[in-house]
């Protein structure tokens, strides 16, 4: 396949960006979007030219860190990470559009390459649990029911990749939060700081300038691990049930 790819091309966080199309021939449609992206690079630095920066770690779609706006969609155009995506997901002779999330708390650092340490700041604000829980009990001493049990492992699924966020049009950021609060609200030991943590991760997150939540659920729409609204509705109970007792 032959394809054109007009990237974000920014040199930093105070200088103004703008697009540039490559072309890239010889392109399987076996390579993930990163590879195809890494033969472009190969070839810039051939030419002497700056590489493009994009964020990426596990190519498995278990870190979060592949970050990148395709044709309008956060992680293109499949359900998925952008590591996970395959070039056969796209035509020969096509031109896709790559950039980096928007959103203000997510300040592009370089080409492709956000800021996302907004979402570790408010996971360093609650998202923990520091009650002493013991040595590592047998893993049925604590029985839960299974439901229960399922519902916190899915909202845990949760990467940490701003999809979300690049999705909403109000950047919000309920979705990553509120599967965040919801994986230890649900679970026995997450109970003793379970008020204030809804209380100081909702601050940190307003605090980060994140947007409010306006029901589009774009995010749950977008988001690669299926991360389920009943999130956010959980969230705010927890949140108006912290501020009322
Ligand atoms: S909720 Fe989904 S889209 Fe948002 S950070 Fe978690 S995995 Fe990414
Ligand atoms: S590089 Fe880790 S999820 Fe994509």
């Amino acid at each position: 396949m032959k394809i054109s790819l007009k990237v974000w091309r920014q040199k930093n966080s105070e200088s103004k960006g703008a697009f540039k199309t490559y072309p890239v021939d010889d392109v399987s449609e076996d390579m993930s979007f990163l590879e195809m992206i890494d033969v472009l690079n190969e070839s810039l630095v051939k030419k002497g030219e700056e590489p493009i920066a994009f964020d990426h770690d596990c190519r498995e779609g278990i870190c979060g860190m592949c970050s990148l706006y395709i044709n309008g969609r956060p992680h293109g155009p499949l359900q998925t990470t952008t590591c996970q995506l395959h070039m056969r997901s796209f035509t020969d002779g096509e031109m896709i559009t790559v950039e980096p999330w928007r959103a203000n708390p997510f300040p592009v650092i370089k080409d492709l390459v956000v800021d996302r340490s907004a979402f570790d700041r408010i996971q360093q604000a609650g998202g923990y649990i520091s009650v002493n829980t013991g040595g590592v009990p047998d893993a049925n001493e604590i029985p839960i029911p299974k439901r229960i049990a399922d519902e916190a492992f899915d909202s845990a699924t949760c990467i940490g990749c701003g999809a979300c966020v690049a999705a909403c049009k109000n950047s919000s950021a309920v979705l990553f939060v509120g599967a965040m609060i919801s994986k230890l609200a649900l679970l026995p030991q997450g109970q003793v700081e379970r008020k204030a943590r809804a209380e100081k991760m909702v601050e940190q997150m307003d605090e980060e300038g994140f947007g409010s939540c306006t029901n589009t659920k774009a995010c749950e729409a977008e988001c690669p691990k299926d991360i389920k609204v009943t999130n956010i509705a959980r969230l705010n109970r927890e949140f108006f049930s912290a501020k009322v007792s």
